[in-house]
């Protein structure tokens, strides 16, 4: 009999394809899937009966901030504790490398962290960090135009010149040969809102040969969100590289119920050319605030002040009642600020969320102290909630949407399905209990229903907690197993 590591028997095996569920017996060894199969035969010290519970691949994060926060706090228990193996740094414009600052650093890339936290002028230099610090989940970086605009702009109020977009393609090309999967874009932000299509579209040409991908921020979501939206996919076709639209939302009052003709432009697009998006399950966005995003219609929490900090966690409303003025003038006095805009409507998220070419990504803000609940609820939120509960879904396509289709869309080789061969990244949990705790007022709570969590092989969380091991790794654009 040969031996392997770990043996997870009668588990009702959700392999990341979409497809039924099946009852199998999963061995684990040398941190890859070595047999999938019925009553298998191993020498093995640890035996993990897993009946009644769900088995799928560990839970890949296509959207998140952690750029800072894996290197900082390796631990990662608000991903780890829902199931995520793996998280994909870098978005919305802002990455932590290749930066170099000039003072503080520009909005939003205040989101990752304090200028001290930016210590990588190069992509390698944040690979290196990253190694070292061991994160308990695997890591992969887009790299972020509003960073590369930063390292080489003396403003960023204005469109780059030909000498800075070389430099920035330098830079970006630099990553990418060091396994950076591709470029994002936060075109909504002032720090790259004044970039031109033609500047963007410069820096997403190079992904081609590289095979990466391109993924923005629109430059709105708001009313004029189709025009954004075609100025992405224009981007896409013309440089032949794949576009993922972040957070696709219909943000604003005004902009409420258009997810229908959102979701066919994207269907239109999707006959055509490589286009896809993801969606975080609650009907808030997050960021820094934004006075031109200040409507008196809109409950917006104030999650971080600088200026003050006690207001943390109260409404606008409540500041401008306290301050006597109105919420426009309380929101320039508590600047700079990170808020919580509750601008979405819940029909138009959960449609947009069922959608087929959705992926989950929490936008989870990890230096937040009040943050928004989905940076430790999203995962567990869509499978209880929305596939169990709701049932916008079965619990195989929301699987699906966190696993393999981000592993194919991103190229991580070797993740996002149980395989023999691939990587050991799985997630048991129970299909009847599974649920996401956080909320506004409270939204530094683990989810329920994550019974057993492995990375690379590694047993790293527990329905009692972390294990405190680490076994993440650093998970460059498209290789396989055999080839890391
Ligand atoms: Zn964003
Ligand atoms: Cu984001």
């Amino acid at each position: 009999m040969s031996r392997c590591d770990t043996l997870i028997r009668n588990a009702s095996v959700l392999d990341g394809s979409g497809g039924d569920p099946e009852v199998l017996d999963v061995a684990v060894r040398d941190g890859l899937i070595c047999e999938i199969g019925t009553a298998l035969e191993y020498h093995t010290e640890i035996v993990v009966d897993a009946e009644g519970l769900a088995l799928a691949p560990g839970f890949i994060d296509v959207h998140t901030h952690d750029d800072i926060a894996v290197i900082r706090a390796p631990a990662m228990l608000p991903k780890l504790s829902q199931g995520v193996t793996t998280v994909i740094v870098g978005n919305c414009g802002i990455s932590a490398s290749p930066v170099r600052l000039h003072g503080e650093p520009p909005d939003p890339m205040n989101l990752l962290g304090g200028a001290e936290d930016f210590r990588y002028p190069s992509f390698s230099a944040y690979k290196g960090a990253l190694i070292e610090a061991r994160p308990a989940v695997n890591v992969a970086a887009l790299i972020g135009h509003t960073a590369l605009r930063n390292n080489h702009m003396d403003r960023l109020d204005r469109t780059a010149t030909d000498a800075e977009i070389d430099a920035m393609r330098s830079q970006l090309q630099e990553a990418l040969d060091g396994g950076a999967l591709g470029l994002s874009s936060g075109l909504a932000y002032l720090s790259a809102n004044a970039a031109s299509t033609e500047e963007v579209l410069a820096l997403v040409q190079p992904l081609a040969s590289a095979g990466g991908v391109y993924t923005t921020h629109l430059r709105t979501e708001t009313e004029a969100i189709l025009d954004a939206m075609n100025e992405a996919f224009e981007i896409g076709r013309i440089a032949h590289v794949p576009v993922i639209v972040s957070h696709l939302k219909c943000a604003g009052i005004a902009n409420w119920g258009r997810s229908g003709e959102v979701l066919q432009a994207l269907e239109t697009v999707r006959s055509t050319q490589d286009a896809g998006c993801d969606c975080y399950p609650y009907a808030a966005g997050s960021s820094t605030l934004d006075l031109r995003q200040v409507d008196e219609r809109v409950k917006i929490t104030i999650t971080w002040s600088t200026s003050h900090p006690e207001i943390a966690g109260r409404s606008l409303a409540w500041i401008a009642a306290a301050w006597s003025m109105t919420q426009m003038e309380a929101a320039r006095c508590v600047q700079p600020a990170g808020a919580i805009y509750h601008s979405i409507s819940e029909e138009d998220m959960r449609r947009i969320l069922q959608h087929p070419a959705t992926m989950i990504g929490s936008d989870g803000l990890p230096n937040d102290s009040l943050p928004h609940p989905r940076l430790w609820g999203t995962f567990p939120r869509v499978l209880g909630r929305y596939s169990r509960e709701e049932k916008l879904f079965s619990l195989a396509e929301a699987v699906h949407k966190m696993t393999e289709m981000p592993a194919q869309r991103f190229g991580l080789a070797g993740r996002g399905l149980i395989r023999e061969g691939y990587f050991a990244d799985l997630t048991l949990f129970d299909p009847a209990k599974i649920m996401d705790t956080a909320t506004y007022a409270d939204p530094v709570r683990t989810a329920e229903g994550i019974e057993r969590v492995w990375v690379n092989g590694v047993l790293s969380y527990t329905a009692r907690g972390a294990t405190q091991e680490r076994a993440g790794r650093f998970v460059p654009r498209g290789r396989t197993p055999w080839m890391q």
